[in-house]
């Protein structure tokens, strides 16, 4: 074993059996010790499910990327396994970046990835090249390819950088692997790139899958390309986004872009662009299809913006969203967690046709591991409320508010009071479509809060620092609605 990867896992057998599970979610992925940032490699292998993550073991922040790893069978119950990757060869000295994962027909694992290695120019600028890079394993210890790199500068497009150029996601369709990458053309914002292999080992160009044009923020980081109920979706992580109304919001955002796939041209035609989330916590996402034939979407829950914020004496800092099942609806993708999480309910509470003006408390609804999900109408459709409220990791001085206003129809969340010692963004609006009542379906784990509104059609995901003796939950209306509660805890 080479030498960075070995102190990595030295380092974890050191840290690993001591990790406490106070400090950690229930079911949400963190690397346990260290910083992770973007889900890798989200493939099955050998009948389970294993993801890999931008990875730093050492220390609460980004550093030299490697990749850590984990594999679980049912999205919720995760098992360790020692970190995978390690930057050490000349061709990803600086760096093993963001990939995916495929199972090869001889039962070996696939992983590409992106190496980088940083150049100096004489005035101290220092540029990382990033070429695209195989290791091939048996679930367990992975191989770098000898043949690394397989894709370089002289693969790209004419005007396509080799300074972005980054995060391939692999599959296999029609006989052939397929590889979607990021990239900076000359135009200067993002496209995606489609590069094929008969083998998986010996790539080329194929053609740009679809192109940003300076329209939805500038670099495409961390794109995957699948088909979806008969259309086919592009996700991908746009740098330097700006808002379009409450549509995307600025900086490091996401974009889903839903069309039909032009196979003769094997480009994307646009049909509808949305944000796939609409937290403060959300990017990188990267999805498998399942062994029952599900599409599951996972994502970094955290942004690059609020990535120096994290709690004083931590051992980690980073987390993964919960899978989530996609589909398309009305035009737009459906996100809910994946349906594995029922297994772990617990201590179900319910409530039927509770009517809330005041601020209310129901007995037994409280807690910071749950699924809970509560519809509301309003008492009297001739008098809508002004304003519905949920309150939640709260105590006499925190508490995070889930607020609906009909008025324009929008969804706030507010964090302000939720643990964070840091100035930060902490409140989301968004918009949600009209339905005779709003359903809101609340996943808590300890540090996080993912809200699902009606079945899926908005997610917003949001890290929450407040303690986890704040569990307290009410609800409240400017004005009267009338609600149903259905909690369970979670026991993982
Ligand atoms: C996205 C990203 C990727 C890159 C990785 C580096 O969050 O910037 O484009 O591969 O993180 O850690």
């Amino acid at each position: 074993m080479k030498d960075k990867l070995q102190r990595a896992r030295l380092f974890e057998q050191k840290y690993h059996p001591n990790l406490s599970k106070f400090d950690q979610p229930r079911f949400h992925v963190t690397g346990g010790i260290g910083w992770i940032n973007d889900p890798n490699g989200f493939s099955v292998y050998q009948g389970e499910y294993h993801l890999f993550y931008q990875y730093y073991p050492y220390d609460t922040k980004w550093g030299p990327m490697h990749w850590g790893h984990v594999k679980t069978s049912d999205f919720i119950r995760w098992n360790r396994l020692p970190c995978a990757l390690a930057p050490e060869e000349s061709y990803d000295k600086d760096g093993c970046f963001s990939g995916g994962a495929i199972e090869l027909p001889d039962g070996r694992h696939l992983l590409m990835y992106t190496g980088v290695r940083n150049k100096r120019r004489s005035n101290g600028v220092v540029d990382g090249y990033q070429t695209q890079c195989l290791a091939v394993g048996d679930g367990t210890n992975y191989k770098k390819y000898e043949g690394n790199p397989v894709l370089d500068a002289k693969d790209l497009p004419e005007g396509g950088s080799p300074i972005d150029f980054r995060d391939p996601k692999i599959w296999f369709e029609d006989g052939k692997y397929w590889a979607v990458i990021g990239n900076r053309p000359a135009d200067g914002s993002g496209s995606i790139l489609l590069f094929e292999s008969e083998n998986g080992f010996q790539w080329k160009f194929s053609s740009v899958l679809s192109s940003c044009h300076n329209q939805y923020g500038k670099m495409w980081e961390c794109p995957d390309f699948f088909e979806l109920d008969g259309k086919h979706v592009l996700l991908t992580s746009p740098q330097n986004m700006t808002s379009m109304g409450l549509e995307f919001h600025p900086g490091n955002s996401t974009l889903c872009i839903i069309g039909r796939y032009d196979r003769d041209r094997r480009h994307l035609l646009r049909d509808n662009t949305q944000a796939i989330d609409y937290g403060t916590d959300f990017y990188a996402t990267q999805s498998l299809l399942s062994l029952d034939g599900r599409r599951i979407m996972i994502a970094w829950m955290q942004s690059w913006e609020s990535s120096g914020c994290k709690l004083k004496g931590l051992p980690f800092c980073g987390q993964m969203t919960l899978p989530r099942e996609l589909s398309i609806r009305d035009g737009r993708l459906i996100q809910n967690p994946v349906r594995e999480i029922e297994a772990y309910r617990s201590t179900k509470v319910s409530y039927r046709n509770v009517m809330i003006s005041d601020e209310t408390n129901l007995q037994g609804v409280f807690g910071r591991f749950l699924d809970m999900t509560v519809t509301v109408r309003p008492s009297n459709r001739e008098h809508m409320y002004r304003y519905f409220k949920i309150f939640v990791a709260k105590d006499g001085e925190r508490v995070t508010m889930i607020r609906h206003k009909p008025e324009n129809n929008t969804i706030r969340v507010d964090r302000s009071r939720s643990g964070f010692p840091h100035d930060i963004v902490n409140v989301r609006d968004f918009p949600i479509a009209s339905h005779n009542e709003l359903k809101l379906r609340l996943i808590m784990d300890r540090y996080s809060l993912e809200l699902f509104v009606n079945d899926g059609e908005q997610s917003a995901s949001f890290v929450l620092y407040t303690p986890v003796s704040a569990d307290s939950i009410s609800f409240s209306c400017d004005g009267a609605a009338i609600i149903d509660v259905e909690k369970y805890d979670i026991e993982v």
